[in-house]
């Protein structure tokens, strides 16, 4: 293994959760570094993003794949300060963002070589920590299980999101037309000055009505979804012939009570999901080279970037949990470190 010269602590601070419940559960401990698998780099963090997968597993609803790291966080942004055996693409004091198996709410986090990008140019660490887990998400579901083409048209649902206000880019510039659903006028404006042609606010009108209006009848050819159960009819009946349906969430529940499933065979419907956490290594590799052939020159030329709501101290993390947890957020939360 290749470190500085000495300059690693033995301890970190990072965020402890206690038990499984509410965000006040969670309190700055300390502890020591993570261990460096071979293949991994290890990462002073700067900054980390927090995500929705964050908040189900405080709560105890998404438990941390088997030989994860037990602390939470997904993404972390910062510099290059040891090299697992064989870890390869990174020099030490490079500065990175990384998709992380967990682990990220730290000081120091472990990461396969393999997961990690460069920080576009211009960024720094609070901008980058906001990429990795939304693009990851939207390039896995939307680019390559759904196989979004230039010229379609996709429905965005959550477009105020962290994972809409990506999709809403990265779909506008590979260029699909894309309609998006969010839960207040505010929302709404931001899915429109992203790129999204019309933005529905779901509470005022019913989005099947307005995409079938939107495409004279034709419907949608792709849907990212995170609500399930609750729009899963309205979501068949929205969808063109030889429509995808990519479900990432279930922010409205997992089970379909009343639906009817016609349209799967009639229109030759697609129906598919993913969870990102639980890829595998190679997976999440070629996601990663994916992205960084075909997404990471938009970021460096500025023609893409993330949304980020609020920049929060590594000390107010609870504030942050209960900021994702209120719903007024627009994109990202990311917590600073330094
Ligand atoms: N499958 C995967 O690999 C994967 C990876 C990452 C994230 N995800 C999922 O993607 C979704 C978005 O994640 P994110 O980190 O971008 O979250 P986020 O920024 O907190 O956004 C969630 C948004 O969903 C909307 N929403 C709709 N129904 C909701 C409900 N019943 N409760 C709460 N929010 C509701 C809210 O906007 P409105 O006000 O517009 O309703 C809210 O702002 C989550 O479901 C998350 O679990 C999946």
């Amino acid at each position: 293994m290749s470190l500085p010269n000495g300059t690693l602590p033995t301890e970190m601070s990072y965020v402890d959760l206690q038990s499984p419940g509410g965000a006040e559960n969670m309190m700055l401990a300390r502890g020591r570094l993570p261990e460096i698998a071979p293949g991994d780099i290890l990462i002073r963090v700067e900054a980390f993003g927090v995500n929705r997968p964050d908040i189900l597993q405080r709560k105890g609803d998404y438990p941390p794949p088997p030989g994860a790291s037990p602390i939470l966080g997904l993404e972390v942004a910062g510099e290059v300060v040891a090299l697992g055996e064989s870890a390869a693409g990174f020099s030490i004091a490079d500065k990175v963002c990384a998709l992380a198996n967990g682990g990220g709410y730290a000081e120091y986090c472990a990461v396969p070589a393999t997961q990690a990008l460069p920080w576009p140019k211009g960024y720094d660490a609070v901008k980058a920590t906001a990429l990795p887990e939304t693009f990851f998400t939207v390039w896995a579901n939307v680019f390559d299980m759904a196989g979004l083409k230039r010229g379609e048209t996709i429905l965005v649902h959550g477009g105020a999101s962290g994972i809409g206000t990506t999709a809403i880019q990265l779909a506008k510039a590979f260029g699909a037309e894309v309609l998006a659903t969010a839960g207040s006028a505010a929302k709404c404006a931001a899915c429109e000055t992203l790129g999204a042609k019309r933005a529905i606010n779901y509470r005022e009108e019913d989005f099947k009505d307005v995409v079938l209006e939107a495409t004279e009848g034709r419907g949608v050819d792709v849907i990212l979804d995170m609500v399930g159960g609750r729009y899963f009819g309205r979501n068949l009946a929205s969808l063109a012939k030889d429509g995808r349906l990519s479900i990432i969430g279930f922010l409205g529940g997992a089970r379909v009570e009343d639906a009817n499933i016609a349209p799967i065979l009639t229109k030759r419907l697609k129906v598919m999901g993913s969870a990102l956490r639980p890829r595998t290594a190679a997976e999440k590799r070629a996601i990663r080279d994916e992205l960084a052939a075909n997404v990471w020159p938009l970021l460096d030329a500025g023609e893409v970037a993330p949304v980020i709501d609020a920049v929060v101290p590594f000390k107010e993390i609870v504030d942050a949990h209960r900021l994702m947890e209120g719903g007024d957020h627009i994109g990202k939360i990311v917590i600073r470190l330094a």
